[in-house]
């Protein structure tokens, strides 16, 4: 019988560890057929929340799941792990500053990439979702300096399907007709939905709806959609937060359908002007198991502003954390 998968989930007893876990026990990230062994990391407050959830995950019965580890310990719980999602941080709470906020996370993200860096598989795959999800990355990237950097990535494919259900929305055409959505730059509010290459029905996307939806509603309505979630349902996105960190690494894994592409944090290679090393959203495919950014696209004056603006953000937080000393 095949060797199981070991994928380590941090903030396991969390919302979007509660609606990640069933399906990935279930077989929906690495395929059909893909034994999983499932490692839960949470802070010792939470280890009992998280028992109660690996309590129902036997109750489900998934015959792909082959066991669950418990631990508080990130040493124990990335040991052999061959995909690390990190979605465990630390909110923002009243009266925090961003560099409090940078600060508590790196005291987070730092230990974890260490833990990764002397226990985790030689293949180990990492997802961030915690945010500042792309900085985090870039944190726990730092602690790591054995394994390949192109390994730590940050989740942008929420917005990435939120772009596609807006669009699809608009034109009143099914998801599945959208080709190439990217989502350029932070996961954050200065994000750019680029619907210059996106494709629908094999026509550029921006050509079939008018400029001032494309910047006055579309834009916006994609980067603050995570606070309309959180003022309708009273809570933040967490099924949706889910099922974008099962698209990411599934496609990571098995690669991205032909003729397409999607968008994943990953660390710039110096493309597009992004400097290098910054964790940031571009057009990306994946081939034998590595993402690709996608080359040679001419990018327009308005989405070249755009960009940059979402870039120089990410260059920010950078600057932030290494004068905390955190990378
Ligand atoms: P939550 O508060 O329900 O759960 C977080 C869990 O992490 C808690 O159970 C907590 O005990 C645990 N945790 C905290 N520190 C930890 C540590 N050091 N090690 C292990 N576990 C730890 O939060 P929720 O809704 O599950 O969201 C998690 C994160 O995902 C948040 O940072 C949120 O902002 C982010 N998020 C990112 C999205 C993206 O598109 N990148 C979308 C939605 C949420």
């Amino acid at each position: 019988p095949q060797t199981p998968v070991k994928v380590t989930v941090t903030g396991a007893a969390g919302q979007i560890g509660y609606a990640l876990l069933f399906r990935i026990a279930s077989g929906q990230l690495l395929g059909q057929g893909v034994p999983v062994r499932l490692s839960l990391l949470e802070i010792p407050q939470a280890v009992k929340a998280a028992e109660g959830t690996a309590m129902e995950l036997d109750d489900c019965a998934f015959p792909l799941l082959a066991g669950i580890d418990i631990s508080d310990d990130p040493n124990v719980a990335f040991e052999g792990a061959n995909v690390g999602l990190l979605v465990g941080a630390r909110p923002r709470t009243k009266g925090m500053e961003r560099g409090d906020l940078l600060e508590a996370n790196g005291g987070i993200f730092g230990p974890q990439g260490k833990a990764i860096n002397d226990h985790a598989a030689d293949d180990v795959r990492v997802l961030v979702v915690g945010n500042p999800a792309n900085t985090n990355a870039l944190i726990a990237q730092a602690h790591a300096p054995d394994v390949p950097a192109a390994r730590f990535t940050a989740m942008t494919r929420l917005d990435h399907n939120r772009a596609l259900s807006q669009l699809a929305g608009k034109l009143q055409v099914p998801v599945a007709d959208i080709k190439k959505m990217t989502i350029w730059g932070n996961h954050s509010a200065t994000q750019y939905p680029d619907l210059y290459h996106a494709e629908v029905g094999g026509k550029v996307a921006a050509e079939q709806v008018d400029d001032a939806w494309l910047r006055d509603t579309f834009i916006p309505t994609v980067a603050k959609r995570g606070a309309a979630i959180i003022e309708a349902r009273g809570a933040s996105s967490a099924a949706s937060a889910a099922n974008a960190a099962i698209d990411h690494v599934h496609d990571w894994i098995n690669g991205t359908p032909q003729g397409d592409w999607t968008s994943a944090a990953v660390p710039s290679d110096g493309s597009y002007g992004v400097p290098e090393g910054l964790i940031s959203s571009f057009p990306v495919v994946s081939k034998g198991g590595a993402w690709e950014i996608v080359q040679g696209l001419d990018i327009d004056p308005f989405s070249r502003e755009r960009i940059d603006a979402s870039v120089a953000e990410l260059a920010d937080e950078r600057e932030a954390v290494s004068r905390l000393g955190l990378l």
